[in-house]
This record gives structure tokens, sequence and C-alpha cells, in this order.
């Protein structure tokens, strides 16, 4: 029987001819493996049939869209997950769930290797990789652009000798990487990083500076998961989704960056996540009143390191999980509602409610119905102070020695 590789397939030209390509580089079959992450496009079964058409003996489809969402989204959003306070992890946070379908397929139609779409120069190779390490060891893993000198113009001119069933129009001068929790958009004329970028860039975002009238959304969480939108009870996917539409429609969410890749390359990176973002702004607003002081600062050095394990692709590594065990404790009081304006490129939270807040009134109130004992203020203040005053002490002696 011919060894047989699985393939990361996303029906665009580059994978398309890697069927081919790795065809006649191994002598393997190849099985095409396309997930559904809400990247929106073509329909499954077209991007189906077109692996066929390439080559693809087989061809394994799979709808992951909530499976995204519940398992990959949310924990982000329990996390705030920002890299490098910027960046909500959409390429990140896809990978993994790719790479469980990958593996699966691979162990369904008995393959010896997986192969993936992606250059020697990003962090998505990594994470792929890793990521198939870990879930399958025995797995091979071959990158046909890396690996097999698939370049761009080969595949082009491999694509129209072939005749196969796919567009070779010029090279879309930027690299996308899209699914529902954001989109990811670099190179080009962006990688000079003085150059603005320009309109025709955005896709889940209408310019932020003619916006409609302002939209007031009131998201419900449930331990940290956003449950429903303005009362009306929805699935985690769904909330993305109808976020994703809203904030979009008033260019909440635009992001642009310069960030360090796990390889040494800083890159410039377009990014735009309006549902992610307003989701992530209402969730911190949410644990501002529901988590306790220390245990909130402890989680954002948290949800930081989370982020960058993440980032470098560890998304299935012990400390990983270990992270998120803190995380999922630490919502168990996340619940309530938050009210937000979307409006001109922001989404800005002007309403909180919740059965488990830790907002007090009669401690916060300056009105009457206080009632905070301001008198042992003064011997708090002198102890809390005792220990830089008896340095500042020590500081001043010496200095007149
Ligand atoms: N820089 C981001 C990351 O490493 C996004 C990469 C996605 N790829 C792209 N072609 N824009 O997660």
């Amino acid at each position: 029987m011919k060894d047989r590789i699985v393939l990361a397939y996303s029906g665009g030209l580059d994978t398309s001819v890697a069927i081919g390509w790795i065809a006649d580089a191994t002598g393997a079959e190849v099985i095409a493996v396309a997930v559904d992450v809400g990247q929106g496009g073509e329909s499954l079964e077209t991007v189906r049939q077109r692996a066929l058409g390439c080559g693809a003996v087989e061809a394994y489809v799979a709808d992951a869209r909530d499976e995204f969402a519940n398992e990959y989204c949310v924990p982000t959003l329990k996390a705030n997950g920002l890299y490098q306070g910027h960046y909500p992890l959409v390429s990140a946070i896809s990978r993994p769930v790719i790479v469980k379908h990958l593996v699966k397929a691979a162990r369904e139609f008995g393959a010896t290797t997986v192969a993936h779409g992606c250059t020697g120069k990003g962090n998505d190779q990594v994470r792929f990789e890793v990521g198939i390490q870990t879930l399958g060891p025995d797995l091979k893993c071959i990158a046909p652009v890396r690996d097999l000198a698939l370049t761009r113009d080969k595949a082009i001119a491999y694509a129209e000798e072939k005749q196969l069933p796919i567009v070779t129009t010029k090279k879309n001068p930027y690299s996308i990487d899209q699914n529902v929790w954001g989109r990811a958009v670099e190179t080009g004329y962006l990688e000079d990083i003085w150059n603005a970028p320009t309109k025709d860039i955005y896709d889940y975002t209408a310019s932020p500076e003619f916006p409609p009238a302002p939209d007031e959304v009131t998201i419900t969480f449930v331990h940290g998961v956003p449950t429903a939108l303005d009362g009306v009870a929805l699935s985690p996917l769904q909330v993305i989704q109808e976020l994703n539409r809203r904030a979009g429609a008033q260019g909440v969410g635009r992001i642009d960056v310069v960030e360090d890749r796990l390889v040494g390359i800083k890159s410039r990176e377009i990014y735009e996540a309006p549902g992610a973002m307003a989701l992530i702004t209402a969730h911190k607003h949410l644990e501002d009143v529901t988590i306790e002081r220390e245990h909130a600062r402890f989680k954002a050095t948290v949800g930081q390191r989370w982020s960058e394990l993440v980032y470098d692709g560890q998304w299935f590594s012990p400390l990983k999980r270990a992270l998120d065990g803190f995380i999922e404790d630490s919502q168990q009081y996340v619940s309530g509602d938050i009210r937000m304006t979307l409006h001109g490129g922001q989404a800005i939270v002007n309403g909180r409610r919740s059965d488990t807040s830790l907002y007090d009134f009669s401690l916060a109130t300056y009105d009457t119905g206080d009632t905070f004992d301001q008198s042992s203020a003064k011997g708090f203040i002198d102890i809390w102070g005792m220990a830089s005053k008896v340095a500042s002490g020590r500081d001043q002696r010496v200095a007149g020695e």
C-alpha cells in the first residue's frame, strides 16, 4: 500500500498545488483536510470537491465552528488573552483545533505524515508541528512551501500546466488568515511600518470615522462564558458572530502592531477582531466587580503568561493546562450583565450588574449610609508605610555620613 499524507487544506492556490506537488515529490497519496473555524467564504463542499479535483484521494471536511468557539475562543476570553497586550491570538488559537482534526484524519485514513502550507519564517509552522508532535508523536511533518521548494511562482505554473480547478490570478498583495475570532493581514505594503493601512485591507470592520448611530448592547456572562445578548440566549459562537457584525459596523477592534514572533523576527500585522475585542473589554469589566483584588492582580499576570504560551505554540503543554485550571477557577463568580456602547471604533462599558458582585455600595458611598469606619484608615496607613519610612531613614543617615 502507498504511504499516505494528510494535508491541512485551505482551498487556496498554494495548498491546492501542494496536493500534487507532495504526491510527485514523495510518491504518497494525499488526503486533504479542511476545517471550518468560521473563516467564511466558500462552502466546505466546494472546498472538498476542489481538493478531489486537484488529485486528493480523499477529502476530510469538518465544521469545527462551535468546537472552536467553545473550546478555544471562550478560554481565550476567560484569560483576557492579548499577546503583548494587543493581539487577541486569532491565528494562534485556530492552529490547535486544526491539529486535532489533522491527527484525527491521519488515524482515520492510516496516514504516517502530516503536511501544512506554512513558510519557515512564521509562528504557525511551530504551532502545527509542536501540536502534531504532542497529539501524534509517531506522525512525521512536512511543509511543502518550506521543505519541498514550492514557491508562489512555481505554484501558479504548476496549476496552469496541470489545469487544476483553481483560479491563478495575480498574487493578492497580502497574506491573510481569518476565523470567527478575528482576521490577520500582513506583508506587502504593510512591511514598511511607517505606511498606514489602506481602506482595502479591512473586511470585518467598517471605518470608525463615519460610524452609524451608537449601538448599546448588554452582554450576559455565566462563569465567564457569554450566554446572551440583550437578553436573548445564544451560544458562544452566535455571540461572537453577532458582535462581529454589530461591533464591526462601528469599526471596533482594529489593531495595528509590530509584534515579536517566536522565531525572533519583529513583524507588522493588522488585526480586526470586533467581536473578540468587545467581549474581552466587557469580560474584564465584569471581573473588575466580581474578582477580589489580589486574585485579580495575579490573574492578570497568569493571563499574560497564558497568552505567551498560546502564541508560542504551547497550547497542549502542561504549564498551559495548569494555568487553564487557575483561570477556570477564577471564573466562579464572573456572572452578570455588562452594558456597553459600541461607537466610532470604541466599545465603552457604561453599566454592570451581578448577583455575585463585590461592589459594596455602603462601603463605597460618600453619602449617608456609609458603613466604612474612616478612623481605621490612619493606623492602617502608618503601618502600611512603615517599611519605606524605615528604609528612607537609613538612606538619609548613610547620605549624611
Ligand atoms: N502574527 C499572527 C500570529 O502569529 C498572525 C499570523 C497569521 N498569518 C497571516 N498570514 N496573517 O498569530
